[in-house]
């Protein structure tokens, strides 16, 4: 198993190009089964996330042109061949539940497996399973699997979510595009990749108003065409090299960045005293900390446009250098602090009180042998390395290839010493 040798205590320099952004390209790939013709998805990440997403599809019958290395994945489910997700699949990678979604809507049926929990939290997908059956779809989960129909076809519906989610959301959203009559979301989640997915599906010939707010309207049609789409920049691959480099300190340039959707990130780094210099219109952030201590900052995650829980590891690690204490609330996931005690290996003064953090600002971290449970973990104990004196080796780094792609290159570029191991 890979790991990540880190020798920390170098400023980072230099500028970081934004990848395409994982938690898009994942819904966006899944819509190439609501159509016949050619989906080609441009400014593709190539993660071990969205490689595996490209071998379910092709178990279904896609096919799948995306050679090694290259940035343009193009999809094609001219026939679908098989309408069933296996557990073996959607317990490995979690968006490969989306697939129910668009079958049932092309299809009229489809047997996918529930994905079970995470290391983040229970992830149950009951608004899912709600809005299709608003939808007018016959339901059954029998033996871990869901056991969708829709005979006569989808039916538009009024879906109100009690709580914004982002996967419930852009499912229903694509499973409506194909349905008869208008849906209409409500409470539904304002995460940029909602926006993303609809401008997609619109160039496919949907018909969807109102994603990126809290109504979404979407008008059924008989079908849909293919089209060509640039996969908007990772926000969060954003945000977390404007962590690494306020931690280990420096003067960065992220450039492809989506500055826009960084907002509640980009304040938290300047009320810790981190100089932000954010051009939206060249989609770039310069990130600069010469020496001069980080102030502590209390964060709250909340659904976008709050601070994001994909960031809250990341921003952790930040904060455990700072001068005076921090409260970090997780909102979103009831499990999601399982970098604290890795943290606290590098010396960090970390303390968790159900869904609090309460992180005792130290003067330095020292490098040790860590591991993390999932991938923003992962990350967060890289930044970490990054600013702590001395060697961290960071195990288990198949987490960081499900979501940032080609990271120690990128870290490398700007100086850092970060070598992957292979063993
Ligand atoms: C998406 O997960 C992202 N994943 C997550 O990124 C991200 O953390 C999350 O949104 C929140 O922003 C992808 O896009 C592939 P939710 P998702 O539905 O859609 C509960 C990463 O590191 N819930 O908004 O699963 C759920 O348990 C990942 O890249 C229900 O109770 O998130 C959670 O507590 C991790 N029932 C909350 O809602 C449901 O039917 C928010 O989940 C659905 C969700």
């Amino acid at each position: 198993m890979d790991r990540l040798q880190i020798r920390g205590g170098r400023p980072l320099n230099g500028e970081i190009e934004i990848s395409g952004a994982k938690n898009s390209a994942l819904k966006l790939m899944v819509a190439c089964l609501l159509t016949p013709e050619p989906l080609q998805l441009s400014n593709m990440p190539d993660l071990s996330d969205t490689r595996f997403l490209s071998q379910l599809l092709a178990t279904l019958g896609v096919e799948v042109f995306w050679p090694k290395g290259a940035s343009t994945c193009h999809l094609n489910a001219a026939e679908l061949t098989s309408t069933i997700a296996p557990y073996e699949q959607v317990r490995k990678m979690r968006a490969s539940f989306n697939v129910l979604g668009p079958l049932l809507a092309r299809s009229g049926h489809a047997t996918v497996s529930l994905p079970g929990g995470c290391a983040i939290g229970a992830r149950p997908v009951d608004l899912h399973l709600k809005a299709f059956e608003a939808m007018g779809a016959d339901l059954l989960v029998e033996q871990g699997y869901v056991k969708a129909a829709a005979i006569h076809g989808l039916k538009g519906a009024h879906v109100n979510f009690p709580f914004p989610s982002v996967g419930a959301t852009e499912h229903a959203m694509l499973a409506a595009t194909l349905a008869k009559g208008e849906t209409i979301l409500e409470n539904a989640a304002r995460e940029p990749e909602i926006a993303d997915l609809a401008n997609c599906l619109n160039a496919m010939g949907a018909k969807i108003t109102g994603a990126g707010t809290d109504t979404i309207r979407i008008t059924g049609v008989e079908s849909l065409s293919g089209t060509s789409h640039a996969v908007m920049p990772d926000r969060i691959e954003a945000g977390t090299y404007a962590m690494a480099a306020a931690a280990a300190g420096g003067d960065v340039t992220l450039t492809h960045a989506p500055v826009d959707a960084l907002g509640a990130a980009i304040s938290a780094l300047r009320k810790a005293g981190v100089t932000v210099d954010a051009d939206p219109e060249a989609g770039t952030i310069r990130v600069r900390r010469n020496g001069t201590r980080l102030r502590s900052v209390d964060i709250d995650t909340q659904p976008h446009p709050g601070f994001p829980t994909d960031l809250q590891a990341q921003f952790m690690a930040l904060v455990s250098m700072a001068d005076g204490t921090s409260i970090i609330r997780e909102n979103i996931f009831e499990n999601r602090f399982m970098h604290a005690p890795e943290l606290s290996r590098l010396g960090a003064n970390i303390t968790v009180r159900g869904r609090e953090a309460v992180v005792k600002g130290v003067e330095h971290l020292q490098g040790a042998p860590v591991m993390a449970t999932d991938l923003r973990a992962s990350v967060s104990l890289v930044i970490a390395g990054l600013a702590a004196e001395g060697e961290t080796v960071v195990n288990r780094i198949y987490h960081l290839d499900r979501g940032f792609e080609g990271l120690d290159r990128k870290l490398s570029a700007c100086g850092a010493d970060v070598t992957r191991l292979s063993e």
